[in-house]
């Protein structure tokens, strides 16, 4: 039978679990064996009981927890070619020569080198006596599929990924539970949210919260926006408003490229609108609990047609990454996906914004 191995790396995200489990009972029910490696990249390189041959069973009751109970790692050992060479090793003596990795633009595009690789590994374990000539011809290359798993959704070519709905619902219900505090003192909150370069639970969350001024980095505000926040903050109060809530994402910057940040915020409104203001980081929070049902019943849409597409692969298939766009699944190129991720990260620190709405905008596969 086909050997499946699957892993999630980098930050965990909602939706995972559900995405590991519909990749297992998919490949199950297609006659495969699929193997668990817990750890990310760190298990494949460590091996042993980390690669667990996984049955129905073992993805029992995971759909609707949160973070993912395989584990996840930013393993620094598989950015090393001597790690990937373990690697290698370990995915070979089991006879796995198809992965799915759930992960953010950085593990990615680990995979994608990997796979790169996979010819010249082989050799050289060959060469060293590691594994036996037949074992590395047969399995010549590495088949690999890409899901996107990251509470950021910034990756280009797809329109949501793994955990951004469940981490906006929970940007939301902070909102909604400092409103009532915000109203019974009338105060000002500046909400700092996650989303490394990109701004979209900021803004989404400002627009899902009726929030009074949102900051994101792709979009920086002109020169003076101080003024223009404290004026709208103050038609707010005049109109009757009792609470003001700012969002500002952890990436914000101005038209120069310098960071705003959230206590920058609180002491801009403090200062010129006299008014008791507090900052809340919500941080880890927004990576925790449960699932959405968006992030459920995507993920194992998702996680389904990985399996599917690794188990039709063949050595001269695409890298694909799996996402959604336009409310379909698509195969998207991983290595131009990531390529146009990154491209995005590195205008925003440049400055170049229009660039980056551009690139950010931009669907490669048209
Ligand atoms: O990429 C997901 C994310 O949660 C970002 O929004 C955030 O900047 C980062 O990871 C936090 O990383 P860590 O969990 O390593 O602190």
């Amino acid at each position: 039978p086909l050997r499946i191995g699957i892993l999630t790396s980098g930050g965990d995200a909602q939706g995972m679990n559900a995405a590991v489990r519909a990749v297992v009972r998919t490949a199950i029910s297609r006659g495969a064996e699929v193997y668990a490696i817990y750890e990310g990249y760190q298990g494949m390189i460590d091996g042993g009981d980390r690669i667990r041959r996984f049955g129905w069973e073992d993805v029992g009751s995971i759909l609707n927890k949160g973070g993912t109970t395989i584990g996840t790692f930013r393993s620094k050992e598989f950015r090393e070619r001597s790690g990937r060479l373990r690697a290698a090793r370990n995915l070979l003596l089991l006879g796995i020569d198809r992965i799915v990795v759930i992960g953010g633009d950085g593990s990615l595009s680990g995979l994608d080198l990997f796979r790169a690789e996979w010819p010249g590994l082989l050799a050289e374990l060959v060469e060293n006596g590691e594994i036996a000539p037949q074992i590395a011809e047969a399995h010549p290359t590495l088949m690999i599929a890409g899901l996107v798993g990251s509470i950021d959704n910034d990756l280009v070519g797809t329109d949501m990924t793994i955990g951004a709905d469940s981490a906006l619902h929970r940007i939301v219900d902070a909102i909604d539970a400092l409103a009532s505090t915000a109203a019974s003192h009338q105060r000002s909150f500046v909400v700092e949210v996650m989303g490394r370069h990109c701004g979209y639970l900021a803004l989404m969350s400002a627009i899902a919260g009726g929030c009074d001024y949102v900051l994101i980095p792709e979009h920086p505000p002109a020169d003076g926006w101080e003024d223009r926040m404290c004026a709208e903050l103050r038609r707010g109060r005049a109109a009757g408003r009792r609470d003001s809530i700012v969002i500002v994402a952890e990436g914000a910057r101005d038209r120069a490229g310098n960071p705003i940040t959230s206590e920058y915020v609180r002491q801009v409104i403090e200062r010129e609108l006299d008014e008791d203001t507090r900052v809340t980081i919500l941080g880890h929070v927004q990576r925790g609990g449960v699932p959405s049902a968006f992030d459920r019943w995507a993920s194992t849409w998702l996680g389904y047609t990985a399996a599917e597409e690794l188990l039709a692969a063949t050595p001269d298939s695409e890298a694909n990454v799996i996402g959604i766009r336009g409310n379909r699944m698509s195969a998207i190129p991983l290595v131009e996906a990531v390529r146009q991720t990154r491209e995005v990260a590195a205008c925003i620190e440049r400055a170049d914004y229009e660039e980056a709405m551009a690139l950010r905008g931009s669907s490669f596969t048209e």
